[in-house]
């Protein structure tokens, strides 16, 4: 028997000391959530769902409820669940659906595909009896707000906002796409990532969580979801680029350390990852000022987004 485990992560980025805590006691009680499903003899993919899933319901988070807005004011949201036999399932750009990560789940589940998209994955939710709602129920004050502000300081500086998401974000509001690393008692390893992508996005942009090696990985060794600036993990293929340092052989903080250091040479990104290998070793790193992380045991502030070396 393995001894269960699970790490989560709820976004990497400019983290402000006002709503620090909030990042913080989210991520773990996130994380207990998964725990919890361990506990019960759950699945690893179960335990990975229901904590990103409370994330998702989580205003705090950029998931879900509580997503940022894109360009035109509204919510467009990309998922992705991975299982350690490589099993896939994902969606993007979708309106209106309470829970995309459940919704990946359906796709892995139930039908022959990897990634499905906007209308097609929501016709698919409607289909399978995934909660659906009112898409303006997704948007929380602090996110309207937000883009307000976005919109009109782009206004004043003279920016596009279409070229607003493009600028480096590591002084900018934090992506805080979420996503949670599991392994349970039998062995098997999971990754769910959920996200509501970058503020004043194109509409119809994915970024790097519904793109299977880039925003997530799990395999034999291991699994990895990562947070921040999507275009710049995309272009390293980040979480594949860390899963196959622990494949040949690298600890788990090795692989995350390598790999931010690999999307800080490579492309100057600004994102951060967790890493869970197969022996339940959790590690996280980032290239942005914050990334907020979630273990099931309370992790004291002075660690938390920055004391990455962890005993299992
Ligand atoms: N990392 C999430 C995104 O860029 O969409």
């Amino acid at each position: 028997m393995t001894r269960p485990t699970i790490i989560v992560h709820g976004g990497a980025g400019a983290i402000q000391p006002e709503i620090w805590q909030e990042f913080r006691e989210g991520s773990h009680e996130a994380a207990q959530a998964g725990q919890r499903v361990l506990a019960a003899g759950g699945s690893a993919l179960d335990a990975a769902i229901a904590a990103t899933r409370y994330l998702e319901d989580n205003p705090t988070f950029n998931a879900g409820y509580g997503s940022g807005l894109n360009r035109d004011g509204q919510i467009q949201c990309d998922a992705l669940v991975m299982t350690g036999d490589r099993r896939c399932g994902a969606v993007a750009g979708v309106y209106g659906v309470r829970h995309p990560v459940d919704l990946a789940r359906v796709v892995l589940e139930q039908t022959p595909h990897v990634l499905i998209v906007g209308p097609g994955a929501e016709e698919l939710a409607r289909a399978k009896g995934i909660e659906m709602c009112d898409p303006a129920e997704l948007i929380a004050d602090h996110r309207r707000q937000a883009w307000e502000k976005a919109v009109a300081e782009s206004r004043d500086f003279g920016v596009d906002p279409e070229l607003l998401p493009q600028l480096d974000p590591y002084d900018r509001p934090p992506s805080d796409t979420v996503g949670a690393c599991a392994l349970d008692a039998t062995g098997h390893l999971a990754v769910a990532s959920s996200t509501g992508g970058i503020l004043l996005k194109l509409p119809g942009r994915a970024g790097d969580t519904p793109v299977v090696g880039s925003g997530s990985y799990c395999g034999p060794a291991g699994a990895t979801s990562c947070t921040g600036h999507g275009e710049a993990a995309m272009r390293v293929c980040l979480a594949k680029y860390a899963y196959d340092l622990l494949e040949h052989g690298a600890s788990a903080q090795e692989a995350a350390d390598r790999a931010v250091d690999y999307l800080v040479s490579a492309v100057r990104g600004r994102a951060g990852l967790i890493v869970l290998d197969r022996h339940g070793n959790r590690a996280w790193a980032t290239s942005t000022r914050r990334i907020a992380i979630g273990l099931p045991e309370y992790l004291p502030d002075d660690c938390n987004g920055y004391c990455p070396v962890l005993p299992h």
